[in-house]
């Protein structure tokens, strides 16, 4: 496992630590069939690879309109959360990564620990376009995501919903 990255690191070495933590990802799960272990994996790498991510996880499609916890890393994250409500919400029904420098100007923002201040959150679609679920980053630091993190977090959940396209129901 990699030395967790400091919080504000050069946006040189923020990529080459995603490129690193991708890198391991896509070989711990080369020959992985089971979607659950897929997205527990990706969690645990990612989570433990940044000083910036105090809470990281898969919220999954589950119904039309509804997202329900999926494999998570940090404090209790709360379990439902429908389309309508939260930057998790505000990803699924936009299919737009959500960027948010400060989780209190956030209007509908969701506070599953009341220590966070900034997140990100990325859909993740299979390749016909599907909504799969959304990938969750919280941080404890203010304004802790910038596009590095958009454009790398996105490319490893293109990656997820490449080589496990089924909705994570089953
Ligand atoms: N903050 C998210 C809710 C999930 S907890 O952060 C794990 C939101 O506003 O949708």
């Amino acid at each position: 496992m990699l030395e967790p990255l400091a919080l504000h690191a050069s946006p040189a070495d923020k990529r080459q630590q995603y490129q690193d933590v991708f890198a391991s990802i896509q070989a711990l799960l080369e020959a992985e069939t089971d979607w659950v272990s897929a997205m527990a994996t990706i969690v645990c790498e990612l989570h433990h690879a940044f000083d910036a991510y105090d809470w990281t996880g898969f919220y999954r499609v589950v119904r039309p309109d509804h997202l329900k916890v999926g494999p998570y890393q940090g404090g209790h994250g709360c379990i439902d959360i429908p389309f309508s409500r939260g930057v998790c919400g505000a990803a699924a029904r936009t299919g737009k990564t959500q960027l948010v420098p400060d989780v209190h100007a956030f209007a509908d923002h969701i506070a599953c620990s009341s220590s966070t201040l900034s997140e990100i959150v990325v859909p993740v679609f299979n390749p016909e376009g599907q909504l799969l679920a959304v990938f969750d980053v919280d941080s404890d630091a203010r304004a802790a995501f910038d596009e590095v993190d958009q454009e790398q977090l996105e490319a490893i959940c293109a990656y997820y919903g490449q080589r496990f396209p089924q909705l994570p129901t089953a």
